[in-house]
């Protein structure tokens, strides 16, 4: 039987954060609960040995507590027992009782949105939580017995500054947490953000702003394992490195992604439809393209350079990168943007804010 990774996508959250262009929406009236009974006909589907499972969204925490915890079951029986089972949540849904459900139901890592501790940025941003409540949330996950705890942060919103960035992290790096994901603002053209067309942080304020966190988390027992990824000693996310590491992964829900064997296929978007079709026994994959030997290359090229220990000539057919692409690879290295660490080869320090540029040379 396939191993892979399993995603869940829960596409409902209370409010749009302005930032945000996930595929979520505020749940109709009995949405939630058909939503729930589509993706148990869908789980039914499939049959792989799940080693990681990662519930996310949208906000998965919306959904009500006993209905969650059904749907990690039916998860559990259907393809456990996960080494690591994941889930996110936003702190302005969640309460001890909430939490305590979660673990009892075998989670076993949390991945809570958090953003920013300064209340003016969050404000910005449209959260629906403050800097106090989100604290409060790291608390009491804890304290309910959560022994891997993940957040995430943005940098760069407009309006922000250095100055904000750096109250942030260190309180963030004070907090009883094990990983944090550290990512650089999207300016997502579905976004309200987008529409309010705000004059966006300059390049050079936005790559200081990366640094700083480099530095501060660093500094602070968090270690970057992947471009936007910090974690204590033996706390990276599995589920994560799955996709990083190109592997299979198999991904339930309005408009998941699946790569499964030599294929990858994408479901459809719109919940409604997500239903519909399930209920009456029908497709629900949108795409579905054929990974030929090439792509699958390119492809952990592009994945492979985002971890910290870089790319080893196995993930590319025991061919180091410089046989494949010498003109491209010599140049990189005398620029400075690749360095090499045994026979892996990595970004350096100086390519990470600007990875996106470095690595479209290969393509
Ligand atoms: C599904 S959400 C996390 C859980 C929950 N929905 C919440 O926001 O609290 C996934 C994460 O993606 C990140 N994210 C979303 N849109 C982003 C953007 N435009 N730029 C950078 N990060 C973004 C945020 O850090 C967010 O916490
Ligand atoms: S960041 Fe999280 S809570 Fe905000 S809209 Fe996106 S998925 Fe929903």
């Amino acid at each position: 039987m396939i191993k892979a990774g399993v995603y869940v996508h829960l596409p409902f959250c209370l409010k749009k954060c302005t930032y945000c262009d996930f595929l979520s929406h505020p749940p109709k009236k009995g949405e939630i609960a058909a939503y729930l009974d589509a993706l148990e006909i869908e789980i039914e589907r499939f049959k792989v040995e799940g080693l990681t499972l990662f519930i996310g969204g949208g906000t998965p925490s919306v959904v009500p507590p006993a209905l969650l915890v059904e749907l990690i079951h039916k998860l559990q029986q259907t393809y456990g027992p996960f080494l690591e089972a994941s889930i996110e949540i936003n702190p302005a849904t969640v309460d001890r009782d909430y939490l305590q459900a979660l673990l009892f139901s075998g989670i076993n890592r949390l991945s809570i949105g958090v953003q920013s501790f300064d209340d003016s940025t969050l404000q910005l941003m449209g959260r629906l939580h403050n800097s106090r409540e989100a604290k409060e949330v790291i608390y009491l996950a804890r304290e309910v017995g959560f022994k891997n705890i993940n957040i995430d942060l943005i940098y760069g919103y407009p309006g922000t500054d250095i100055i904000s960035i750096e109250k942030t992290l260190k309180t963030a790096v004070a907090l009883p947490v094990d990983h944090i994901s550290y990512y650089g603002l999207q300016l997502e053209p579905g976004s309200e953000l987008f529409r309010k067309n705000l004059l966006q942080i300059a390049d050079e304020e936005f790559v200081e702003m990366y640094y700083l966190g480099l530095e501060i988390l660093e500094a602070n027992g968090f270690f970057q394992y992947e471009v936007s990824n910090f974690a204590k000693e033996n706390k990276e996310c599995n589920h994560n490195l799955i996709y990083w590491h190109n592997k299979e992964y198999l991904g339930l829900g309005a408009g998941a992604v699946s790569r499964l064997g030599r294929r990858r296929f994408k479901n459809i978007s719109s919940t409604d439809l997500y239903i519909t079709n399930l209920k009456n026994n029908s497709r629900i994959i949108a795409d579905s393209e054929k990974l030929t030997a090439d792509l699958l290359l390119k492809e952990n090229i592009m994945l492979g350079l985002r971890l910290k220990k870089g790319l080893n000539p196995k993930q590319l057919g025991d061919r180091s990168l410089e046989e494949l692409y010498p003109t491209e690879t010599a140049f990189l290295l005398k620029e400075g943007l690749l360095e090499k660490v045994g026979p892996n080869i990595r970004l350096t320090k100086k390519a990470l804010p600007i990875m996106n540029t470095v690595i479209s040379r290969f393509f």
